[in-house]
């Protein structure tokens, strides 16, 4: 059977997963909705469609239109938005959960609830809150090591951590009022302290297949400084683990994901069909999990779709068939890095349309456009992200350089981490956590 395949989202994490798409041997045809016009994913699509892809009717009757057998959805707002429901109403095959199963990554209680119910290892000690009672006395029984999260979607920005976005209760205590005078209810969760990385699971909502495990960037700046961003960067080395990682840290992550999946399904009775995101923290005792995202990561799924040798178009009939166990997943045993090119005053006050060339990449099939829009015919920057560029070699430091090389090849009002999977970092990385388990 030909597969017509609809993909939602035109960053450079749904670039990744339309060149994985492209890459299958199997007869198909590609359509995009986007909500920018992202030329690597044009080149590679039947038809790319800019459009409100929250919009459950609007995918559905787009779907309907190009005659979709399967959908992947990208980015989280169509998730929370329903569209997987909408989609698997009309009997198109969807990779990525149902709005009911996609609270792991919309409801931060939802989240630290679940774990708490089926006693899942990894959860801090937390409360949720909707007013300032109580609040008080539980700072006080965590202390100097406390986060608070405005449970929704914020891009990040909701979560404010101890020693970093709040230096003592009473501005803590502040940030809760504003939460609760906006009528948002949050949680107040311990902080850990160690070493973040993301384990991804395809998940069919029985079987999981695991990818190599990755380490983002978040903050804007070398060094780990500056504002929180989506991700600046990340690596993931070709051992599939990470340089300060165990083997008994990547099972840990394994069996939370794996736990999980089992207690969505348990509680809604549908298994969760698409992407289980871990984030998770390695500490000195044992593997914490931060957050879960219901989709690919973005800048991960640049480093582990890259090295994906198995058929994508298979991995996701897979998942929305229930038939994971049946299905090769391989990733080749080499080290990624991914560097985002993101623009000039970026994330607070972007510059935009400014045009950008990229054409002194030495590899193009490491390129992947994010942010960007035409203006006549030159590729401007739209404001966010605006190209990331993938290394692949036996090491991390090669892939490094290889990264490098090409992020700084490109010209405009841009910047980017120098410094992420630098050998520097790396040994800072292990250093850090050899610390904090003596
Ligand atoms: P989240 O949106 O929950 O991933 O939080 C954003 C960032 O805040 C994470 O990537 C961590 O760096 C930090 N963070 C969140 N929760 C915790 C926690 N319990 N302990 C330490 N850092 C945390
Ligand atoms: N890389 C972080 C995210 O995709 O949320």
């Amino acid at each position: 059977m030909k597969n017509n395949i609809l993909v939602i989202g035109s960053g450079a994490r749904e670039h990744a997963i339309v060149r994985a798409l492209d890459r299958s041997s199997q007869e198909k045809e590609i359509y995009c909705l986007a909500s920018n016009m992202n030329p690597g994913i044009a080149e590679l699509c039947d038809e790319i469609l800019i459009g409100n892809f929250n919009d459950p009717e609007f995918v559905v009757s787009y779907a309907k239109e190009v005659g979709a057998t399967l959908a992947i959805i990208g980015p989280e707002n169509p998730l929370a938005n329903g569209v997987a429901d909408a989609l698997l109403n009309t009997n198109v095959k969807v990779v990525g959960p149902k709005k009911d199963l996609a609270q792991l990554e919309t409801s931060k209680a939802f989240t630290r609830d679940l774990l708490n119910e089926y006693k899942i290892p990894g959860g801090p000690k937390y409360q949720n809150f909707n007013s300032m009672n109580g609040v008080a006395d539980f700072l006080n029984i965590l202390g100097e090591n406390y986060v608070v999260k405005y449970d929704g979607l914020a891009g990040g920005k909701g979560v404010k951590v101890s020693g970093d976005h709040l230096h003592s209760h009473d501005e803590a205590l502040a940030y809760c009022q504003e939460l609760v005078n906006n009528d948002g209810e949050f949680v107040i969760e311990e902080k850990f302290i160690g070493e973040e990385f993301s384990l991804m699971s395809f998940c069919d909502g029985e079987t999981l297949k695991h990818m190599p495990a990755v380490q983002d960037h978040k903050r804007a700046y070398e060094g780990d400084s500056g504002p929180n961003t989506g991700g600046m960067g990340t690596y993931s080395d070709a051992n599939h683990s990470l340089p300060f990682l165990t083997d008994d840290d990547i099972a840990q992550a394994h069996d939370i994901n794996l736990q999980t999946a089992k207690a969505v399904k348990d509680k809604f009775g549908v298994g969760y069909k698409g992407i289980l995101y871990g984030g998770f923290m390695a500490t000195a005792n044992g593997v914490k999990l931060i957050e879960y995202n219901a989709r690919f990561g973005d800048p991960e799924a640049m480093n582990v779709l890259s090295l994906l040798e198995s058929d994508f178009i298979d991995i996701c009939n897979g998942i929305s068939n229930g038939a994971l166990d049946k299905i090769d997943v391989r990733f080749s045993n080499k080290a990624t890095v991914c560097k985002y090119a993101v623009p000039e005053g970026y994330p607070d006050n972007p510059v935009k349309d400014k045009p950008i060339d990229v054409s002194k990449i030495e590899n193009p099939d490491g390129l992947f456009y994010a942010s960007v829009d035409f203006k006549g015919t030159s590729l401007v920057e739209a404001g966010s992200r605006t190209v990331a560029v993938v290394g692949i070699a036996d090491s991390i430091s090669d892939a490094e350089k290889i990264a490098e090389k090409d992020v700084s090849s490109i010209t405009g009002p841009l910047f980017h981490r120098k410094d992420i999977g630098t050998d520097k970092v790396i040994q800072k990385r292990i250093n850090h956590m050899r610390e904090i388990k003596c």
